[in-house]
């Protein structure tokens, strides 16, 4: 982007950060149903900003230097601790996002192994954060395929996939697209009987799952478990950026710290993957959950419940959707018959105004529509019934998804590891998402490039995806 001439004054820079937020999905309303998390409550989300904004340029990077900052920290460490039965003895540091928890708690289990050539024995299910710490940390991913009934992990399968490499095991409380909690009890038995660490994905569920009756134990209580995430960012509805890592003991967590004295400026001593770290997501994730407190996070979590209850009660009603498995938590993973395609669903819930996320195939599961359900959402359920009900009569009278053979027959040629920034760009044009200066241009409905995806192999799909991360994320022109 060339520099303007004239600076803009505030009114125009800010007018024309309000235009480029108009491109986005709603953040709040409750009608986006993945990505986003309204708590629905106008005063904590003001407080979080004013917090936000207060320690923006506040470094996390020396606590000495801002002990406000660490205090924060200690505290959120503190009360993520009450809610997840830890302990006497632990500790936890508070990261970017649920990402960052998971490499390392990943990067933790590997240092403290001393192993040469460290794996991880994860469920299919598991979140792909997991991989992405497996191709960073040189961790191997041993993939165990879930129960084919309940989508949860399987512990049996999962003892057998341990062997003398295996540095960590891993449950979902619950699993991002089947929204199940595994069996954490029988998962993290194993990891004790062999002196293994056993990680409880709780990001998505850590701060709602305490406050619901009836879920299988997956918390510190649980013998075993060495390590829990959970994200705030997430279910305590604070502005992006902040996770919670819990370990057992100060030693387990030892292994993700670092430090160098080995240069010449100040000794770097960092508890997480950033050095530099804005005060800024911290001290909204303080004040939010102040203003908020216990009692506020059970009636929220109770309402997401209820909103997820009466979703998947509202699709038993719909012919041609069905719930993939019951929910566990406030996640419901949805599947359409024969008559209908998920797809073309998602584009229609997008013209209704509703945004869920498509989800592919997996395994034997077939292609699903995820949402993640907030509180703000539960007074509008029946709207959402309405939309859902709507979408799926719309999909059936669109019929299936028309695959153009010509295009399946081309993408089906790619090997996915030499495909070349000239091999997209024939395949962007004869896909018809080239624009005329062979930039890419995706369309509004989103159901033909789904189904051609659908139908890619995983390995193929990464490699095509990664092209279109490549083309969208080029300078600006003007
Ligand atoms: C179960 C689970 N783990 C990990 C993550 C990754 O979290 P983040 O996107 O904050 O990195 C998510 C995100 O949805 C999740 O649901």
């Amino acid at each position: 982007m060339t520099p303007p001439t004239t600076t803009p004054t505030t009114d125009d820079v800010l007018a024309t950060l309000r235009m480029l937020q108009a491109m986005d999905l709603p953040a709040h309303g409750g009608r986006t149903l993945a990505y986003v998390y309204d708590s629905g409550l106008a005063d904590a989300d003001a407080v979080g900003l004013e917090a936000l904004a207060m320690f923006a340029s506040s470094n996390g990077l020396d606590p000495t230097a801002f002990p406000s900052l660490l205090r924060m920290e200690n505290d959120l460490v503190a009360l993520t601790g009450g809610l997840l039965d830890a302990p006497d003895g632990y500790a936890g540091s508070v990261t970017s996002g649920g990402t960052e928890s998971i490499l390392l708690a990943v990067l933790a289990a590997r240092h403290g192994s001393g192993a040469t050539d460290p794996s991880m024995v994860i469920p299919a299910s598991a979140h792909a954060a997991f991989h992405k710490a497996a191709e960073f940390l040189g961790v191997r991913a041993v993939l165990v395929d879930v129960d084919p009934v309940t989508l949860r992990a399987d512990p049996t399968a999962m003892a057998a996939a341990i062997d003398d490499t295996t540095v960590l095991v891993v449950a979902s409380a619950p699993s991002y697209a089947h929204g199940v909690v595994d069996p954490v009890t029988e998962i993290a038995a194993l990891a004790a009987e062999r002196g293994i660490r056993c990680h409880v994905d709780a990001c998505i569920g850590g701060w709602v799952l305490p406050h619901l009756d009836g879920t299988a134990p997956w918390t510190f209580a649980v013998d075993g478990v060495t390590s829990i995430s959970v994200d705030l960012h997430k279910y305590a509805y604070t502005p992006k950026g902040v996770s919670v890592l819990l370990h057992r003991t100060p030693a387990l967590r030892r292994g993700h710290f670092f430090a160098s004295a080995n240069w010449p400026g100040y000794t770097m001593l960092n508890s997480t993957m950033q050095s530099t770290r804005s005060g800024g997501p911290l001290a909204a994730a303080w004040a939010v959950t102040q203003r908020i407190g216990v009692e506020g996070y059970a009636r929220l979590a109770h309402e997401a419940r209820e909103a997820t209850l009466a979703v998947a009660d509202a699709v038993d009603g719909i012919d041609g959707l069905r719930v993939l498995t019951p929910p566990d938590s406030t996640l419901v993973a949805l599947v359409a018959d024969d008559s209908c395609d998920v797809f073309t669903v998602a584009d229609e819930m997008l013209e209704r105004g509703w945004f869920v996320q498509p989800q592919m195939s997996f395994g034997d599961v077939p292609p699903t529509l995820h949402l993640t359900l907030s509180a703000a959402t539960a007074p509008s359920v029946p709207e959402l019934a309405v939309a859902l009900r709507e979408s799926v009569d719309a999909a059936r009278g669109a019929g299936p998804v028309a695959i153009d053979p010509g295009l399946a027959g081309l993408v089906g040629a790619i090997d996915p590891a030499t495909l070349d920034d000239q091999g997209f760009a024939g395949l962007l044009a004869a896909a018809g998402l080239a624009g005329s200066d062979g930039a890419l241009a995706l369309p509004r409905r989103m159901a033909p490039v789904n189904a051609l995806l659908d139908a890619c192999p995983p390995a193929l799909r990464e490699a095509l995806l990664l092209g279109v991360l490549d083309r969208l994320s080029r300078p600006t022109q003007t």
